[in-house]
């Protein structure tokens, strides 16, 4: 998506240990009309696909997903991040592992907001090792609801979490996929696509 990939070459900021900053547009200051153009292109994305659900994780998909959600005409869930226990059959529950944080959580979503009627298109922010997305999968597949497919802004292509979402035969669809970027200089590599 040549809007996007124009707005991380000119905002990004490339940190050590590849890490992108998208704080000004994307995770800290939200530009919504942004948001709304990246609705319509996951809309194009997966045009002819019967979807009635989005479902998110805390924190930073959030923001995305509600506008998103709002451009598919269809309900937002986000999948809560706990350490509290539930009572036993009220949520589904898995485990997600963040390298980045480098601890374990578990992420919840209530069984009133989940189920095999839903046909679920995932979507998030980011996918760099692609724990978040397999957590959210892991819950879809659980509910008994259909996984059509899952939607990201930005790909780190030369992290494992695309291949591994790919290989697991989810319909992937990223906006941007960063192939490289140099902290030293400034520059990002996009994937062609
Ligand atoms: P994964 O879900 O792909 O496995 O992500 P990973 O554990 O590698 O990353 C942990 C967190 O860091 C995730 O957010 C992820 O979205 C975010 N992240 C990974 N790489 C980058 C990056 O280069 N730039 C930015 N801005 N974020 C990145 P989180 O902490 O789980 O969620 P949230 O509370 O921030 O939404
Ligand atoms: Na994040
Ligand atoms: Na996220």
């Amino acid at each position: 998506m040549k809007l996007l990939e124009d707005r991380i070459r000119k905002d990004g900021k490339i940190k050590e240990g590849n890490v992108l900053k998208v704080d000004s547009f994307l995770n800290h200051q939200m530009d919504v009309k942004l948001f709304h153009e990246i609705g319509l292109e996951f809309k194009r994305r997966f045009e002819g696909k019967e979807i009635n659900k989005i479902l998110t994780i805390e924190a930073s998909g959030i923001g995305i997903a509600c506008v998103v959600a709002e451009v598919f005409d269809v309900p937002v869930v986000f999948a809560k991040k706990t350490q509290t226990k539930n009572i036993a059959g009220e949520v589904y529950r898995t485990q997600v592992e963040s390298f980045t944080h480098g601890r374990v959580y578990d992420i919840i979503v209530s069984k009133e907001f989940l189920g095999k009627d839903d046909k679920v298109l995932l979507i998030d922010d980011f996918l760099a090792n692609g724990k978040a997305l397999e957590g959210l999968s892991t819950l879809v597949q659980d509910s008994g609801a259909e996984l059509v497919g899952a939607g990201v802004v930005i790909e780190k292509g030369f992290q494992v979490g695309g291949q591994i979402i790919r290989d697991r035969g989810i319909h992937l669809e990223s906006l941007a996929i960063v192939e490289s970027m140099d902290d030293k200089n400034g520059t990002i590599v996009f994937r062609e696509q």
